[in-house]
């Protein structure tokens, strides 16, 4: 077993005493041999980490409180990002109050083990994850309702982005896209201030508050059969983009693979090599950097043999990310979780054999997958980039 010294030293292990000294005792815990993937990811210009939760104040129930889980975190990443401690149902219970608490958490960790922080997300556009309050918000009508939106959005963008100044990427935008047609969701916003002002706002609004920071467009567009249309309303979103002057620098792909979402029509689930090679080169080619920024694998059609399944889990991740490393525009890769156990992907489209799924870089002892593997292996062999 290799311990990794240097990563643990970079991060002034041995200075931070407390909590940290405490993930050091952890006994039984299997560690990766050789670098870990923040420093494999580094070595080639890129950025490797992971969503974690933290509980609601007061609780032990976020990924965070495991200790097992902030080992492998402390380990292998460079960046971490709350998994839902920055929407707006968590942050904000009514239209006056932001509960930082549970992302402060999160903010703390990270600075302790010298981790940058990354921010999702300050408009998550769909409805269905606006906290009730805001659901049928009255904005009242005309001019004066626009204004009244606008004046939310933007001080919910200014007052969060202000309390984080360390994070220097955000997903601004989450999800706009509807997969079925491509079109733009409705939310109250839209209906107050139009579609594309409300997402053009949000942007702007997170350039005043950090004008160095990377900020991303987010989505689920995958590059299996069914995600045409979702693909093809992203481009012409993001076309719209750099038409009006949105200041919008990268496309978060999320990199949830085969996961298409089951309601698209003719959902087949194959990977599209080719069609998905032009999405991506359209989108570099309009000037937009890129960001896998949720990769998981949803193994639910593969064996149910572990090895076997691993296996295929692995030879799918490796050739998908060496097709999106190879471009020098990709920047970041974020996997969304760290153990299987606690991965969304468990309760999500279940295996038909119930099965617990394998779907990220951790088993449920701690010990690394071939999925880990794979991810090492196409961070060696990425070209290097600025
Ligand atoms: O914390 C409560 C718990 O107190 C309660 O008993 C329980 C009952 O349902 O819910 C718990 O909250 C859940 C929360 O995750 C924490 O586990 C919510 O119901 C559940 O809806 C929420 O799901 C999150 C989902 O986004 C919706 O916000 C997942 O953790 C999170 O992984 C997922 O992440 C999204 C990205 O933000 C955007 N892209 C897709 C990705 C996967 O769906």
């Amino acid at each position: 077993m290799t311990f990794r010294r240097s990563v643990l030293s970079r991060r002034g292990f041995m200075a931070l005493g407390g909590a940290t000294a405490a993930l050091g005792a952890i006994p039984g815990l299997a560690q990766a041999a050789g670098p870990s993937l923040a420093a494999l990811a580094k070595a080639k210009g890129l950025r490797f980490g992971s969503a974690v939760s933290a509980g609601p104040p007061g609780s032990n129930t976020g990924t965070l409180d495991d200790p097992g889980y902030s080992r492998v975190l402390v380990d292998e990443c460079g960046v971490l990002v709350p998994e839902n401690e920055l929407k707006w149902y968590v942050l904000r219970p009514d239209a006056k109050t932001f509960a930082f608490e549970r992302a402060d958490r999160i903010a703390a960790f990270a600075k302790a083990h010298d981790m940058a922080l990354r921010g999702h997300t300050l408009l998550w556009h769909h409805p269905k994850w606006f906290p009730a309050w805001l659901q049928h918000y009255d904005f009242g009508k005309g001019p004066a309702a626009a204004k009244t939106a606008e004046g939310l959005l933007v001080d919910h963008i200014a007052k969060v982005v202000a309390h984080y100044p360390q994070i220097d990427s955000w997903d601004v935008v989450n999800e706009t896209i509807d997969p079925k047609d491509g079109s733009i969701r409705h939310t109250v916003f839209s209906d107050a201030m139009g579609q594309e002002h409300t997402l053009d706002t949000a942007f702007h609004a997170a350039r005043a508050a950090a004008p160095k920071a990377r900020l991303v467009y987010n989505d689920y567009m995958g590059w299996e059969a069914g995600n045409e249309a979702h693909r093809a309303g992203v481009l012409k979103l993001l076309e719209g983009f750099r038409k009006r002057g949105t200041p919008v620098d990268a496309l978060g792909v999320q990199s949830h693979l085969g996961t298409e979402d089951p309601a698209a029509p003719g959902s087949l689930g194959k990977p599209q090599e080719k069609a998905w090679r032009a999405f991506i080169d359209e989108a570099t080619g309009m000037g937009y950097d890129l960001l896998l920024t949720e990769f998981d694998v949803n193994d639910r059609d593969m064996p149910a043999d572990v090895a076997a399944r691993d296996a295929a889990g692995a030879a799918l991740a490796k050739a998908y990310l060496d097709l999106m490393l190879d471009y020098r525009q990709t920047k970041e890769v974020l996997a969304w979780g760290m153990v299987d156990k606690y991965s969304w992907l468990q309760g999500f489209t279940p295996r038909k054999d119930g099965l617990p799924k394998r779907a990220t870089l951790y088993d449920d002892a701690y010990k690394p997958t071939p999925l880990r593997e794979a991810v090492a292996a196409a961070f060696q062999a990425a070209p290097a980039r600025a």
